[in-house]
This record gives structure tokens, sequence and C-alpha cells, in this order.
């Protein structure tokens, strides 16, 4: 298995597998994680295994790494990558959201640190055959786990008006949602919407975007499609309180987000756990539990130097949060 990865590496360096994506905010992860040798530590958002190397380095001798991803390229990816470590890490073809019962499976014991770096990477984001582009003429598919049965040209084709438009008005923060959902709609009566150009075509024509943008104007649509097929906010909130458990006393998680709804999402699970208000009601209503959990590591979110930001741009939206359970 391990040949047949290196060889394929070695006969395409061009072919999607091997681009390159650099880990964000590097420094502050292995900062916050404080890895030590012996530690155990899950990173739920393997991808190119970049954050995973570090930490592997640094939980020598006799560490363990558990290393889960819902993408099966990216795992052969880092597998290759790490081969080094072979005998450190496991990995796991799975949805994060599954963390509480594959962590009961493997019976471990307390955590020393959970890493979540949301998203998608730059691997699979710049290849066209995953249709997660605008730019790509690849078909419209956006699975980060392609063993999933419905891509992004499904929903695009199926879903009513109203549908289309509430998710990209919630997911895309698309201002001009509804037009955009219209158009879609009719460009679909005449034929299918297959392809990711095809989509940012007449998101671009709906839109009536004229000149030079500093973005892309199919972003947010792309986006919130993306966040759709891949159900990515779903279920996100209780996997803080729900992994908590597992965590050692003094073990902390540490949260990168690329959009305001996850974000959003990771502050607010953080201050319920450590026993902050999350409601909007005046004080003599509110009801939250009010139970100190965790301690907050960072007041407000991180966010990536001028100097990261020039050598990888992809990281201009970065916003990392950290807690460690008391
Ligand atoms: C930003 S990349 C992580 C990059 C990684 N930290 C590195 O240094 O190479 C995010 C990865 O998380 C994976 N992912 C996103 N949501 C997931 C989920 N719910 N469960 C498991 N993996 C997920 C994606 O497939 C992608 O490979």
């Amino acid at each position: 298995m391990r040949a047949a990865l290196q060889q394929r590496v070695m006969e395409n360096p061009l072919e999607p597998m091997n681009i390159e994506h650099l880990p964000v905010m590097m420094a502050k992860v292995l900062e916050l994680l404080q890895c030590k040798p012996g530690g155990t530590y899950v990173d739920a958002t393997l991808g190119m295994g970049g954050h995973s190397q570090a930490i592997l380095e640094r939980i020598q001798p006799g560490g363990l790494l558990i290393g889960v991803d819902r993408d099966r390229e990216s795992l052969d990816k880092a597998r290759v990558r790490l081969m080094d470590y072979s005998s450190s890490i496991r990995y796991l073809h799975d949805n994060f959201k599954n963390l509480p019962l594959i962590l009961n499976n493997l019976a471990l014991g307390p955590i020393d640190g959970f890493l979540l770096d949301l998203g998608v990477s730059s691997h699979q984001l710049l290849s066209p055959e995953r249709g997660f582009s605008f730019q790509g003429e690849g078909m419209l598919d956006m699975r980060m786990d392609r063993t999933q049965s419905w891509t992004a040209a499904d929903l695009v084709n199926s879903l009513s008006q109203k549908q289309l438009a509430d998710i990209i008005f919630q997911y895309g923060e698309e201002r001009l949602a509804r037009r955009i959902a219209a158009a879609i709609v009719s460009e679909r009566e005449i034929a299918p919407i297959t392809k990711c150009n095809q989509l940012a075509d007449l998101i671009i024509r709906a839109m009536k975007v004229r000149g030079h943008h500093h973005t892309h104007p199919a972003t947010k649509t792309f986006q919130a499609l993306r966040i759709a097929v891949n159900q990515e906010l779903e279920g996100l909130e209780a996997l803080f309180d729900s992994i908590l458990c597992f965590l050692k006393p003094g073990g902390r998680i540490v949260v990168i987000s690329f959009h305001s709804l996850e974000d959003k999402i990771a502050k607010r699970a953080f201050r319920k756990l450590a026993g902050q208000c999350v409601c909007d009601r005046p004080p003599e209503l509110c009801t939250c539990p009010r139970k100190v959990l965790v301690r907050p590591l960072t007041q407000r979110p991180l966010t990536p130097g001028p100097e990261e930001l020039a050598a990888n741009p992809r990281a201009r939206s970065a916003r990392l949060r950290s807690i460690e359970k008391i």
C-alpha cells in the first residue's frame, strides 16, 4: 500500500493529489495544544497532514495521534506524508461528528488535545474533478466524502427555488440569494446544471456583475452549496460538548474556522462550556446552564499575521479559538 502510494506521487507530481496545502496558523496551534511526548491527540480534520506532522514530531516517544478525515483521498495523501510516524498514528475515514462513538470504541483513555481545522483543503479546492471551485470546468460535485450519494449538482437541479434561495442566503450570507436562485431555476429548465463554470457564469449574469472584483461573485453561493452538500454545520455545536468528556483536565481544544457561521458556532459552544450566557434574554430570565467546565484560552478569535497572509492568502479568513478543560 505504502509503496503503491509513493509510486503514484512520484509518477504524477502534478496530479491534483499532490497539490500542496499550507497548514494555517501552525505556530499558534502548537503553542495552544502544548503537545508533549507520550501524549494522545486527535486531529479531527487530518487533511494533508500538515498540522499532524508537527504534532507527531512533538509527541515522540510513545505518543499517539488519531487522524480523522471524511475524504479518503486526503487520508491517502496524509499516509504518504506521515509514513515515518506510522506506528504513532491511527487513520480513520469518518465524519468527525462520530468522534464520541469512535473514541468510545478505541477505548484510549483521556485525550490531551483535539484539533479541528474546519472546511476544505487546497487539495480539495484546487482539484477540478472535486467540483469545489467556480473556476473549474469540473462536474459540480463538492462532496468531501465521495462515498456520499448526493452532490452539489443534485441539490442545484432538484431543490425548489425557495430552498435554494434559503441555502444561498443562510449559508452564503448572499444578499442576492433570491435572484441567483431564480436564475438557477430558469437555467435548469433548459438543461441540467452540471458543471462548476456553468453555475459560476449564470451567477455572474444573475448578479449583473461588471468589471474586476476582489472576490469572485460566485464565492458566497459556492460556499453555501458546499456547506449544504456536506451538512457542515449540523451537529457542530453539540460535538464540542460531547468531545469534552474525552479530554483530560488541562487538555485543550483548538478550532480554526474559515467563515463566520462556523466561528459563531465555536464561539457560542465555548461560551456555554465556560459557564457564560448564550441566550438573548435579560439576565433575570436567563436559563443558561452557567456550569464552568472550561477556561477560554482566546478571549477573541486569533487571526493570521501579515507574514502568513503574504505566504498563504487562503489563510485570510481563518479564525482560531481554543479552550482548556478545567
Ligand atoms: C482545512 S483541511 C485540514 C488541513 C490540515 N489541517 C492540514 O494541515 O493539512 C480540512 C479537512 O477536514 C476534512 N473535514 C471537513 N469536515 C469534516 C468532517 N465533518 N469530518 C471529517 N473530516 C472533515 C476535509 O475533508 C479536509 O480534508
